[in-house]
C-alpha cells in the first residue's frame, strides 16, 4: 500500500569554529514515498553519537571524507525495515549501518551496500549494546588494545576516557587479560563507577588536578600500555611514566577536537626514545573483516557477566545538536546514543 513518510533530517549548515553551535545545523523535513521495486524503506531507531563527528565536520584530508555543507550529518545507527521490495531485507529486519541523522532512509541495493547495511540480531542483545560494546566502540577497544597495545598479563594498562564508550571496554578487556588497570576520567562519580562497577584497579580524576601523583600512586611499576582517548596534557603526563618497550595506542584526542589553534602535540615524546617505546595510531574501520571475532569474544564475556556495557540514551532527533555537545563537556556517562524512534 502506498504511504508517505515525513523524514526529518539534520544537515550541516556551516563548518564550526571551536564547539559546534546551533547555527552550524539546519533541520529540514522531506517527504518520502513507499519504496519502489528493488527498494527498502528503513526507519532509524538509534544513532551513535561519536566524538569523531566533530572531525567529519571539518574541511580537509582525514581517514574519511568530510560531510559536505548542506548534506545530512553522517551517523552510524540501527534501524528497522518498515517496507520492503527486496526479499533479503524483509520488513521487521534490524539493520546496522550508516544512517545519517534522519528519521528514514529509502535505499536500493547499491544504496544498501554503500551504507554498509548489515542485519543485527536484537534477540541476542538490545540495540544499545550493538552500538556500544558489540558495535564500533567495542571493536575499537578490542583491536586497539589487543592488536596495537598487546598487553601481557601482569602489566599495567592505563586508559583515559575510562568511563566512556571505548574506555570502559578497554579497561574491562585488560582486566580479563590479567593486567593491572588504571583509568583516567573526569569527576569522582565517573571514577567511582569505573572502579566499583567495572572492576578497574584504580581511577584518577584528572579534573581534580592530581594526575601526576595519581599515576605515581596507582602505577608503582610504571605504565606498559597507555590507551589514549584524549591526547593533550594527559598524554604528555602519562609519557613521563612509561616503561621500557611501552606501547601507546593513539585512539583519539578529544581534548583537541574543538581547538581553534594548532593541535597540542606531546612535548614529552622523547620518552619514547629513552624507553624504546612505540606510539601507534589505529582506525577501527581497518579491522572490519575481523569484527566477527571481536563480537564473539565480547559477547561471550558479556554473557558470562565479565564485561558490562553502559549507555547514556537521549531521546529525539531534535535533541541532536545539544546532545552531541555532551561528549565534549564530559556530561555523557557511557556510550552516548540518540534514540530517534522506538520500533
Ligand atoms: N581510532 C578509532 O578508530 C576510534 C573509534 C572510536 C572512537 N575513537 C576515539 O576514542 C575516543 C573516545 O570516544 P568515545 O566514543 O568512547 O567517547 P566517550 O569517551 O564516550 O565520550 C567522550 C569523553 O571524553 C572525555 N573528554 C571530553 N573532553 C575532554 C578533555 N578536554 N580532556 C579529557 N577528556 C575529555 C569526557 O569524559 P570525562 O568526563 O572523563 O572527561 C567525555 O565523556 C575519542 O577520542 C574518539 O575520537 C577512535
Amino acid at each position: 500500500m502506498d504511504a508517505t513518510y515525513s523524514n526529518k533530517q539534520v544537515r550541516l549548515a556551516a563548518r564550526p569554529v571551536g564547539l559546534p553551535r546551533a547555527t552550524d545545523w539546519h533541520i529540514t523535513t522531506e517527504s518520502l514515498s513507499s519504496p519502489a521495486e528493488d527498494e527498502v524503506l528503513i526507519k532509524t531507531l538509534s544513532l551513535s553519537l561519536d566524538p569523531a563527528m566533530r572531525g567529519w565536520m571539518n574541511e580537509g584530508r582525514s581517514y574519511i571524507a568530510p560531510v559536505g555543507i548542506g548534506e545530512v550529518m553522517r551517523a552510524n545507527g540501527i534501524g528497522i525495515v518498515v517496507d520492503s521490495n527486496i526479499a533479503e531485507f524483509p520488513a521487521g529486519m534490524h539493520l546496522a549501518g550508516w544512517y545519517g541523522v534522519q528519521q528514514y532512509l529509502k535505499l536500493d541495493r547499491t544504496g544498501l551496500k554503500g551504507a554498509a547495511m548489515r542485519p543485527v540480531d536484537t534477540a541476542l542483545a538490545p540495540i544499545e549494546k550493538w552500538l556500544n560494546a558489540l558495535g564500533g566502540p567495542g571493536m575499537t577497544a578490542y583491536f586497539g588494545l589487543l592488536d596495537v597495545g598487546r598487553p601481557n598479563a601482569g602489566e599495567t594498562v592505563v586508559v583515559s576516557g575510562a568511563a566512556g564508550a571505548v574506555g570502559q571496554t578497554v579497561g574491562q578487556i585488560a582486566k580479563i587479560k590479567g593486567c593491572r588497570v588504571v583509568g583516567i576520567a573526569g569527576g569522582a562519580k565517573k571514577c567511582e563507577f569505573v572502579v566499583k562497577e567495572l572492576g578497574f584497579d584504580a581511577c584518577i580524576d584528572y579534573k581534580a588536578g592530581t594526575l601526576r601523583e595519581g599515576l605515581k600512586t596507582h602505577c608503582p611499576d610504571g605504565v606498559d600500555v597507555y590507551f589514549d582517548n584524549v591526547g593533550g596534557e594527559i598524554l604528555d603526563t602519562v609519557l613521563t611514566k612509561i616503561n621500557r618497550h611501552a606501547r601507546i595506542v593513539i585512539c583519539g584526542a578529544i581534548s583537541q577536537y574543538n581547538s581553534t589553534s594548532a593541535i597540542k602535540g606531546p612535548a614529552n615524546y622523547l620518552s619514547l626514545l629513552v624507553n624504546r617505546a612505540r606510539m601507534e595510531g589505529m582506525v577501527v574501520f581497518d579491522y572490519a573483516p575481523r569484527f566477527g571475532e571481536a563480537i564473539q569474544a565480547i559477547g561471550g564475556w558479556m554473557k558470562d557477566g565479565r564485561l558490562r556495557s553502559l549507555e547514556d540514551v537521549v531521546d529525539g532527533i531534535d535533541a541532536f545538536p545539544d546532545t552531541l555537545l555532551k561528549l565534549f563537556n564530559g556530561e555523557n556517562f557511557g556510550k552516548l546514543i540518540l534514540r530517534v524512534a522506538t520500533a
